[in-house]
């Protein structure tokens, strides 16, 4: 288990769809667009809100490959992606589906990319991406990352990188502190050794440049209001749980923190589109 429910990434679907930055997914289309057919690896793919996302911007006919440690998730990820589908039809351990004009081959691979990043890589494909993974990751596994795509000459994005830039509605006088205090929680071990939070997409963007990488970076913030009312609540929930482990918010303006009714919040993400040169 990756302590990544499948509840909680569909409750933050619509908003990890909405908040993508639009130019480097215009980027992204862009460059593929000569293409009949492209070759994608999916890494942490949790229940396969990315190539919900990503299929639209890429050409017709696509092969995907779902990687995630959690066997709970990719299980869940082949009934979504049924579901989404216009068509689907399950062969052997894939699933073919079709969306709109595209045909989407799609296969899933159980591995630990802390343990195995090649493994996990398997073959090369024309496109590496992932959503909302690399402030899970350490200095070292990002070094091994962008070594390991440049090695496959792959394109490389990904979206929704938390970056620590937030504000919240209403104001609290707490509100600097719970953010720090958030940032050191996101910098402890989440499985890759110790991770790089909220700096994930400089490291990115330094490591895919020594591969000699064209990047492009843009924001893709999480504005979120009274229509996030339940997303709200559970980012406002994980913050005051992070924070109670760091101790390092005095407990009673942390619970007057929290007790407070958020009616909007913006959480700080950046996408990156990274082309070999
Ligand atoms: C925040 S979730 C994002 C899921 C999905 N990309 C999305 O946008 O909804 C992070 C994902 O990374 C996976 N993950 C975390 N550590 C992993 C590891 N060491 N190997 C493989 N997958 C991992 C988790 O299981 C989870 O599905």
């Amino acid at each position: 288990m990756s302590g990544f429910s499948s509840a909680w990434l569909s409750l933050r679907e619509a908003a990890d769809h909405r908040s993508r930055n639009a130019a480097l997914a215009e980027a992204l289309a862009g460059h593929f667009n000569l293409r009949d057919s492209v070759t994608i690896t999916d890494i942490g793919c949790g229940t396969g809100s990315n190539l919900r996302a990503t299929a639209a911007l890429l050409p017709a006919r696509q092969s995907w490959t779902l990687v995630d440690y959690d066997p709970a998730l990719l299980s869940t990820a082949k009934d979504e992606l049924g579901n989404w589908a216009d068509e689907a039809r399950i062969e052997g351990e894939n699933l073919q589906l079709i969306k709109g004009l595209a045909k989407i081959q799609v296969s899933f691979r159980k591995a630990d990319l802390a343990a195995d990043l090649d493994a996990g890589l398997g073959a090369p494909s024309d496109l590496i991406t992932a959503a909302a993974f690399f402030d899970l990751a350490s200095k070292a596994f990002i070094r091994e990352f962008a070594q390991a795509v440049a090695a496959r000459r792959a394109v490389f994005y990904t979206v929704l990188t938390y970056n620590g830039r937030c504000s919240w509605q209403p104001r609290h006088p707490a509100d600097n502190a719970v953010t720090a205090a958030f940032q050191r929680h996101q910098m402890t071990d989440k499985g890759f050794g110790i991770s790089v939070g909220p700096t994930a997409p400089l490291y990115l963007s330094d490591q895919f440049k020594l591969a000699d990488y064209s990047v492009q970076e843009a924001d893709s913030p999480w504005n979120l209001g009274p229509r996030d009312e339940m997303l709200l609540a559970e980012v406002q929930a994980g913050h005051l749980k992070a924070v109670s482990e760091v101790g390092a918010v005095e407990p009673s303006a942390l619970d007057s923190w929290a007790s407070r009714k958020l009616t909007g919040a913006v959480i700080g993400h950046t996408d990156t589109l990274a082309i070999p040169t």
